[in-house]
């Protein structure tokens, strides 16, 4: 493979709320551990990267990546509201830490999903409150930390709802198709969550029209709450921390058209992408999310071929979608883009390395052509919680043994590990 620029960013991301465990302020715990619960399992101590963080770090740096994208927990540092936790920006400080003294460039999400449970009980993600709430704890995280961080994305798929909304029409509809790059558990959805919303409001003190955690539909009105979050926080994080660079990540899919699907494919990509391009305009880079395409025809999105390769998550194995992205996107956006996240859900590592070594071409080509891609994040680092399908999918570089919570490398990792030190300049 030909080389990548100096100064490539070459490493793996994970979220909070999937890997550190014991999360127990936020919204998603509370909803896992509800009496019928839409997840298929709790995250409880996940793979306990809280107490483990120091040699994952080392590792990554045993194998040759160089940078890490990780989340800070909201619910951790403000556990309830307005109460700033001193020792769990301590605890952050530390993961910081271990990345500089490994040579790890840290990429620090601010909101991966998961939120406090107090934000729920405020209007979650439809209040018009909750950009400057949003605000006021990124200061806050900048203010103690920022000096450490050289790239912040504010939200990680402010876009994801759409791509919620599409998958359960999908299924109301009995059709098998990618929908939202995320687990969602969609088995006898319609009744189960009659019931659990009853539930959550009850454990929120909401009406069940109004629990409005972040990984569900969403009005257009919530819709501009949350890229207003994104705006708001951004400015924040510039006046106290102006040499940190700022963006946030969107799930993209590669949006392709057979003949006659062009328009729906356009639609597509308005409502997936275009639509938010005014409020990322003033960002230092974009966060790009991708997993698979999505092909159009002229009555809407096409199943998956039969005879088509899928993963765990039932997605077309499609790597060339990264490089399409990054083109797409380019033509829109005047910024360098960061792939923050790209992988596969497999227990076959083989297809994995076959994935990284097809989607990186891509991007190779993509940088030849003269786009500027700073880095690429592999989702994930490690095997971990895939939200409501819990820990059954495993899109790790490395295995977590959950009863012994004992990491084994896979082959992949030591694979992107050799790319990236073939690549060091
Ligand atoms: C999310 C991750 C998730 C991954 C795989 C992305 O949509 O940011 O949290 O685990 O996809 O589904």
């Amino acid at each position: 493979m030909a080389r990548f620029p100096e100064g490539f960013l070459w490493g793996a991301s994970t979220a909070a709320h999937q890997v550190e465990g014991n999360n127990t302020n936020s919204d998603f715990w509370l909803m896992e551990n509800l009496e019928g619960s839409v997840f298929k399992e709790p995250s409880g101590s996940a793979v306990d990267h809280y107490n483990r963080f120091k040699s994952d770090i080392t590792e990554m740096a045993r194998l040759g990546l160089n940078s890490y994208r990780f989340s800070i927990e909201w619910a951790r540092i403000e556990p309830e509201e307005g109460q700033f936790e001193a020792s769990e920006i301590e605890h952050y400080r530390e993961v910081l830490l271990a990345c500089k003294e490994n040579k790890i460039t840290p990429i620090v999400t601010l909101h991966h999903f998961s939120s406090p449970q107090w934000l729920i009980r405020l209007g979650g993600w439809e209040s018009a409150d909750t950009p400057a709430r949003f605000a006021r704890y990124c200061a806050h995280v900048m203010r103690e930390l920022g000096e450490l961080i050289p790239y912040v994305c504010t939200i990680n798929e402010a876009n994801i709802s759409i791509g919620i909304k599409k998958i359960m029409k999908r299924y109301a509809l009995k059709s098998g198709s990618p929908g939202a790059q995320v687990g969602m558990n969609m088995e006898n959805m319609a009744e189960k969550m009659q019931k659990y919303f009853m539930g959550l409001s009850k454990a929120f003190g909401v009406p069940p029209t109004e629990v409005h955690s972040f990984l569900a539909p969403r009005s257009e009105e919530g819709l501009a709450v949350i890229f207003q979050a994104h705006v708001e926080a951004r400015a924040a994080i510039r006046q106290i921390s102006p040499q940190t660079k700022v963006g946030v990540t969107l799930s993209l899919y590669d949006i392709q058209s057979v003949p006659g699907g062009e328009e729906n494919a356009r639609d597509a990509w308005q409502e997936e992408f275009v639509q938010f391009v005014p409020y990322l305009n003033e960002d230092d880079f974009f966060g790009l999310q991708n997993y698979t395409r999505a092909v159009y025809g002229p009555d809407g999105l096409l199943p998956v071929p039969d005879d088509a390769e899928t993963t765990q998550m039932g997605n077309e194995f499609y790597p060339e979608a990264l490089g399409a992205v990054v083109r797409y996107v380019s033509t829109h956006l005047k910024m360098p883009i960061m792939i923050t996240e790209n992988g596969i859900a497999t227990d076959d590592d083989t297809r994995r390395i076959a994935f990284i070594n097809q989607a990186l071409k891509g991007v190779q080509d993509c940088i030849t052509d003269g786009f500027q891609v700073l880095g690429y994040m592999h989702w994930s680092l490690m095997d971990n919680f895939e939200w409501q399908l819990g820990f059954s999918k495993t899109f790790g570089l490395i295995e977590v043994d959950r009863n012994t919570q004992e990491r084994t490398t896979k082959p992949s990792g030591i694979h992107l590990g050799e790319i990236a030190k073939e690549n060091a300049i």
